[in-house]
């Protein structure tokens, strides 16, 4: 354990607390002030929410709240659930076509009835801060520059925050989502993180034997309580990405008072990856910003 571990919160097992508030504030206040060193240069994220659904209306709400806190501009977009195809992706045309407009993000699901890959086709891999499209899957296969999806970034930087050691560790991801698994694989074995990865999901063969074997595992299944204590090598780091609404509310992918008693390092939930997802958002739009000044 390094000396800036010991300074960490801990639960009451003795896990070190991967806590995304407190660095997404951190990451903020430091993106806040790059930007005043930079001269203020205005630099926009646009939102664009079709539709009422009140979780997707809550998370737009907190990434316009963050992006303002950063030093950024928020523009916000909202179409009605009865927008037909055509219409929002006539609105995503003109955010793309808008020289002040660096980052653009469409709040998925998108409502019952429209196609999401045609709307997302048409943002240039520059402006998709959100890093979904398959020009920017492209571009983070093949090593190129380009936005990485927020959320497995966001994890990439727990790690990194939280002295967690990547390189020769043994990481195994649970889920293979293209907005989580997938690219999580390839931040994690990728040059300069070069941790070895192991890709699991719902049809793996005794699961919990393939995570004991990992020094870090990413739980991205949207299983409720799917990792528990039987699933971790004593030590390991354990993140959580699940969030599945349960009768007991809200539910990560951890069973957390489970593994907290075993693992060396987990993240909360709430309050672990899901902040970290908006910073990386806000970081991903100031890079936008970059590519475009060609810098
Ligand atoms: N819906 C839930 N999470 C996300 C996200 O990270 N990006 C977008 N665009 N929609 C989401």
């Amino acid at each position: 354990m390094s000396s800036q571990q010991s300074d960490f919160e801990r639960t009451p097992g003795g896990a070190v607390l991967m806590d995304g508030k407190r660095l997404r504030d951190e990451l903020i206040v430091s993106l806040r002030s790059t930007i005043a060193a930079a001269g203020d240069p205005e630099v926009c994220l646009a939102t664009v929410l079709v539709g009422d659904d009140k979780p997707s209306q809550v998370y737009v709400k907190s990434k316009g709240k963050k992006a303002v806190e950063a030093g950024l501009q928020s523009r916000h977009v909202g179409l009605g659930a009865d927008s037909t195809q055509s219409e929002v992706e006539a609105a995503v045309r003109e955010l793309v076509e808008d020289p002040g407009v660096h980052g653009i993000l469409v709040q998925l699901p998108l409502p019952d009835g429209l196609d999401p890959e045609p709307v997302l086709d048409l943002i240039p891999p520059e402006k998709d801060v959100d890093g979904l499209t398959e020009r920017s899957m492209g571009r983070l296969v093949r090593g190129k520059l380009g936005h990485a999806p927020c959320t497995p970034l966001g994890v990439m930087r727990l790690l990194d925050r939280y002295g967690v050691e990547t390189s020769g560790r043994n990481a195994v991801v649970v889920g293979r989502s293209t907005l989580v698994g997938l690219p999580q694989v390839l931040l994690l074995g990728r040059k300069g993180a070069d941790a070895t990865v192991t890709l699991a999901h719902s049809r793996t063969s005794d699961l919990a034997a393939v995570c004991r074997d990992a020094d870090i595992i990413v739980a991205a299944a949207g299983i409720a309580r799917l990792i528990g204590a039987e699933h971790v090598k004593p030590g390991a780091a354990v993140i959580d990405v699940g969030i599945s609404r349960t009768e007991d509310g809200i539910v990560g992918d951890v069973d957390f008072d489970a593994v907290q008693a075993v693992a060396g390092a987990v993240t909360p939930m709430p309050g672990g990856t899901g902040p970290m997802t908006i910073a990386c958002l806000m970081e991903n739009t100031y890079a936008a910003y970059g590519m475009m000044q060609g810098s």
